[in-house]
């Protein structure tokens, strides 16, 4: 049993992560600025914003893995790398695992090959600054945090989303920095990548690393 704080534990991706490592017997804690409408048993729900460093101290201070599921939009799309930033140093002084939410785009479409983002033209204006804000997390802030900090950055499938939920096949496709499947990045539900992040925390084989899940 580990005990998981799941940053954004409310969120499409997020609550996903919550039920599925509640289900297994851990000990989890979600953190938003709003308690959810149906909570799900077992799991304690802490109303705080996470731009407020001071709300984060206790559901850090005792956690194993932090779960970051905010997204770059709203109220974050200006400080989301920040609050990255100070969660990656709040989790290193607790000695948490930090695993991130990512996005599809920062993935690499081939072994050597840019990532996808390195090319924005094709991108919908509506999600650019999500997909830079996303990138830069990875390509820049992950990497640049000190040697002690045990980070893990999934990516999803490119069709993934509250705008396409998806159903729960009970498995998926786990890569690493390359996309499982480079031609149209395939899909996942919420449900199955939270099967697949639950399972990257109990293995705890990846460290430092990018990886995407898909079905
Ligand atoms: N295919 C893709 O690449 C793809 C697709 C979808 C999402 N994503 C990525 O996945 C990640 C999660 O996205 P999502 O769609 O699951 O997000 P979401 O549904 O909007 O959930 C965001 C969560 O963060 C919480 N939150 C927002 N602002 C907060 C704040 N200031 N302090 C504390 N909590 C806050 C929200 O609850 P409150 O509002 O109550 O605070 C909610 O629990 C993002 O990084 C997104 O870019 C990638």
């Amino acid at each position: 049993m580990s005990r998981i704080t799941v940053i954004g534990g409310t969120g499409y991706a997020g609550s996903a992560i919550v039920a599925e490592a509640a289900s297994r017997g851990h000990q989890v804690t979600s953190l938003s600025r709003s308690l959810p409408d149906a909570p799900i048993p077992n799991v304690t729900y802490v109303e705080g914003d996470v731009t407020d460093e001071a709300t984060l101290s206790a559901p850090i201070e005792g956690a194993d893995v932090v779960a970051g599921a905010i997204a770059p939009r709203g109220a974050l799309a200006g400080t989301f790398r920040d609050a990255y930033r100070t969660l990656g140093r709040l989790a290193d002084a607790a000695g948490s695992r930090l695993f991130v939410v990512g996005g599809y785009s920062s993935l690499r479409p081939a072994p050597g090959a840019d990532r996808f983002a390195t090319d924005l033209s094709h991108i919908p204006a509506e999600v650019l600054d999500e997909v830079r804000a996303g990138a830069g997390l990875i390509i820049e802030d992950l990497p640049a945090t000190p040697a002690t900090l045990d980070w893990v950055f999934v990516s999803p499938a490119a069709r993934f989303g509250a705008d396409q939920p998806g159903e729960r096949l009970g498995r998926y496709r786990l890569g690493d920095e390359v996309a499982v499947e480079p031609e149209d990045g395939g899909a996942i539900s919420a449900a199955d990548y939270a099967l697949g992040f639950v399972d990257l925390i109990e293995k705890n084989d990846h460290h430092r690393a990018q990886v995407n899940l898909c079905h």
